[in-house]
């Protein structure tokens, strides 16, 4: 997969070459490409922003070095066509699923703004040619959309073919498709089976594999229910079995009653 980004903080960039990220660019796996945006910006100071139309605070990221530098990137490669993500707190979520959407694409090109946000004109100009995503990595405003692509890289990279040492480690997920879609993981334990007085469950230590599968089912239901209730009335019905609907309702019942729904791992 390609990535490009254009940044007037390419150095912030400094992370990916580490680690499981740094590994896939050395294999090839992953083609990052950053560029300085003010390479566009043709007066002395190497201008980018301006102030608002309209007034009110802060400044807007202007338009034309936008414009030149996505027009030199995009024509260096004039065959293919990138995804453009553009991070903003004003943007859709940032989701596994989007994850995964972006996993699959050849190449994405990220856009991080300082500032106000970039001239809105220059998501329209490119919007109308191609697919343009506004993104948000959560409900909190950085200091600048820098730190939210390296976020959306890592998610997608790890996702990549070949990228994770152990390929269910993916699947496993907290909010990866599938039986376990929107639950949250439950607790993990090493070694040694006790800690500072603390013991691993024994389930685990039991090696019955249907226990433990239904063993962390229940954790990652009670860990949901204390941390993300909201995700639970999301789940398709048809998704649960009895025993689920049995947990759920205890824990209902528990949280009415005002006692706490947590999970193993809290509750000892
Ligand atoms: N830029 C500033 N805050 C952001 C956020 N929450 N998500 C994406 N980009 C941002």
């Amino acid at each position: 997969m390609r990535i490009d980004i254009i940044s007037i903080f390419p150095e912030y960039f400094a992370p990916l070459g580490v680690s499981l990220i740094g590994k896939a660019r050395e294999r090839g796996t992953l083609d990052i490409r950053l560029h300085q945006l003010r390479d566009w910006a043709h007066d002395v100071h190497r201008t980018v922003d301006d102030t608002p139309y309209g007034g009110g605070p802060g400044m807007v990221m202007k338009p034309d070095p936008w414009g030149a530098a996505l027009d030199d990137v995009l024509d260096a490669d004039p065959a293919a066509r990138p995804r453009i993500v553009v991070p903003t707190p004003s943007g859709v979520p940032f989701t596994q699923k989007l994850a995964m959407e972006y996993a699959a694409e050849p190449w994405l090109l990220f856009t991080p703004a300082r500032y106000e946000g970039i001239d809105s004109r220059v998501m329209a100009e490119y919007g109308s040619r191609l697919r343009v995503d506004e993104v948000s990595i959560g409900d909190y405003v950085l200091a600048g959309g820098e730190v939210a692509v390296l976020v959306m890289v890592e998610a997608v990279g790890r996702l990549l073919p070949g990228v994770l040492g152990n390929a269910r480690s993916a699947v496993d997920d907290s909010f990866a498709p599938g039986a376990m879609e929107n639950l949250l993981e439950g607790p993990v334990y090493t070694k040694p089976p006790e800690w500072r007085g603390h013991r691993v469950p024994e389930i685990l230590l039991s090696g019955h594999h249907g226990k433990i599968a239904r063993w962390r089912r229940d954790e990652a239901l009670r860990r949901t229910a204390k941390n993300r209730p909201e995700l639970l009335s999301a789940l398709p019905p048809e998704g649960l079995d009895k025993h689920d609907r049995a947990l759920l309702s205890e824990l209902a019942e528990l949280a009415e009653l005002g006692f706490p729904v947590g999970g193993q791992d809290v509750a000892d």
